[in-house]
């Protein structure tokens, strides 16, 4: 679409081809294990990579594809590829970049899953994740050598709640040769486009804000193809790059990890993340405002010891949250404080409106005890080291009136 539209307008307007549809105005389930050629000539030509026919679900399927044409745009990235979940995306970007006795240079402030990818998984395959202080530059570069194969960050961390510096850290990648790859699931297209900023992969659950309704699990990498893949470190890139120029990450991502680790989106899912992301900037803009005014509720309650969000004032990233994310907000999710885990218990028991279930990103308001669930098998210095507190709780602040929110918040502190 040309660039004048607004992200309102792109969400809803992307990639549409009604045309195609018979004319409906939103992209079929194509249900199809398979797609039938008519000539020996022609499935042998896909087979080739000639052309943009459909082969197979598991390579590609014609109703993720206008999902996946949806996110690159709304990302300003030159291409995508929609899987069935974020750690889909994230382990096949990773494994993509990454050969036996590679590291790469990760903010210690991750997703658990993808902590444990990091960290546990790949020391299986003599991969190390060197974990930095990702709000501390210098100390991310030192951590770089000769085998460093990317530099990897979220947007906003979950649940640590810190906002690096995108620009910074993409300089600082560039640098030394090295790609930035950002989990951006936290801050959507709605909050910054990493890639703007120099980062040149994106990557996203869109099971959380993305879809909204909780019911889609998914993921996508969009990559920037912005990348100079013949650098010195990524020789091995050579075949990828004379294949797809611009694109050979993506091509590396599909080729070699995606269709043989089998992590297909579901053609189902990719319909329901596009009825989400028609009304997505509505939803964000709510959730944006609920959550500043629940972190500031919070803040007003004696039995809430913290409050970290970084919308506040006094967060160690407000600032850099704010020139990253301009007016736009600071994110739907935030965690606070109350004594200990019998409190948290107490208070998560005595809710009335709010979802007590591990996720978030859904239009309704979720929260979780992460020490006693997400966390409970992680060593007590291991979780510690992650911020991980017996007191802690986070909430995924959804788009009910957010009077509702806060007066069921306030009679579950009652109980504490
Ligand atoms: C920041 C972040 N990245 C990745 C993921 C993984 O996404 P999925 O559950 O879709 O695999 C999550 C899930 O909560 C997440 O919060």
């Amino acid at each position: 679409m040309e660039k004048k539209y607004r992200l309102a307008t792109r969400v809803i307007h992307e990639a549409q081809e009604p045309g195609d549809w018979q004319g409906a105005t939103l992209a079929p389930i194509f249900q199809s294990a398979a797609h039938e050629h008519q000539t020996a000539e022609s499935l042998s030509n896909t087979f080739a990579g000639k052309g943009e026919g459909h082969i197979y679900t598991r390579l590609s399927n014609p109703t993720n594809t206008v999902l996946e044409k949806k996110l690159a745009a709304l990302e300003g990235g030159k291409g995508a590829i929609a899987m069935a979940s974020g750690m889909s995306a994230i382990s096949n970007t990773c494994m993509a970049l990454l050969r036996a006795g590679d590291n790469f240079v990760s903010s210690k402030s991750l997703f658990m899953s993808t902590y444990l990818l990091f960290v546990n998984v790949f020391k299986k395959y003599n991969i190390t994740a060197r974990l930095a202080n990702i709000l501390d530059p210098e100390s991310v570069e030192r951590e770089i050598d000769e085998n460093t194969r990317f530099i990897y960050l979220e947007t906003i961390g979950n649940p640590g709640m810190d906002v690096p510096c995108i620009r910074t850290l993409a300089d600082l990648a560039h640098s030394h040769g090295l790609p930035l790859v950002v989990d951006s699931t936290l801050a959507t297209p709605f909050l910054v486009n990493p890639i703007s900023l120099g980062a040149d992969v994106v990557v996203h659950s869109t099971t959380k804000y993305l879809s909204g309704h909780g019911n889609a699990p998914g993921g996508v990498v969009v990559d920037g193809g912005h990348f100079d893949w013949t650098g010195n470190r990524f020789g091995d890139f050579k075949p990828f790059v004379d294949r797809k120029g611009e694109l050979a990450l993506l091509d590396r991502i599909w080729r070699e990890h995606h269709i043989n680790f089998g992590t297909t989106q579901a053609p189902f899912h990719s319909y329901l993340t596009m009825i989400g992301l028609d009304t997505f900037v509505l939803r964000m803009e709510r959730h944006m405002a609920n959550t500043m005014t629940v972190a500031r509720f919070l803040k007003t309650r004696p039995e809430v010891l913290w409050v970290n969000y970084p919308g506040c004032d006094d967060h160690p990233s407000h600032e850099t949250a704010k020139k990253q994310f301009g007016k736009n907000g600071f994110g739907g999710l935030l965690t606070f404080g109350l004594k200990d885990t019998e409190a948290c218990f107490r208070f998560i028991d005595s809710l009335k409106l709010v979802y007590h279930l591990a996720n978030l990103g859904d239009c309704k308001t979720l929260i979780i005890h992460p020490w006693s669930t997400q966390y409970v098998a992680f060593d007590q210095g291991v979780k510690t080291g992650l911020g991980i507190r017996p007191g802690m709780l986070r909430l995924s602040v959804g788009i009910e009136d957010v009077d509702d929110i806060t007066d069921d918040l306030a009679q579950a502190l009652e109980a504490v």
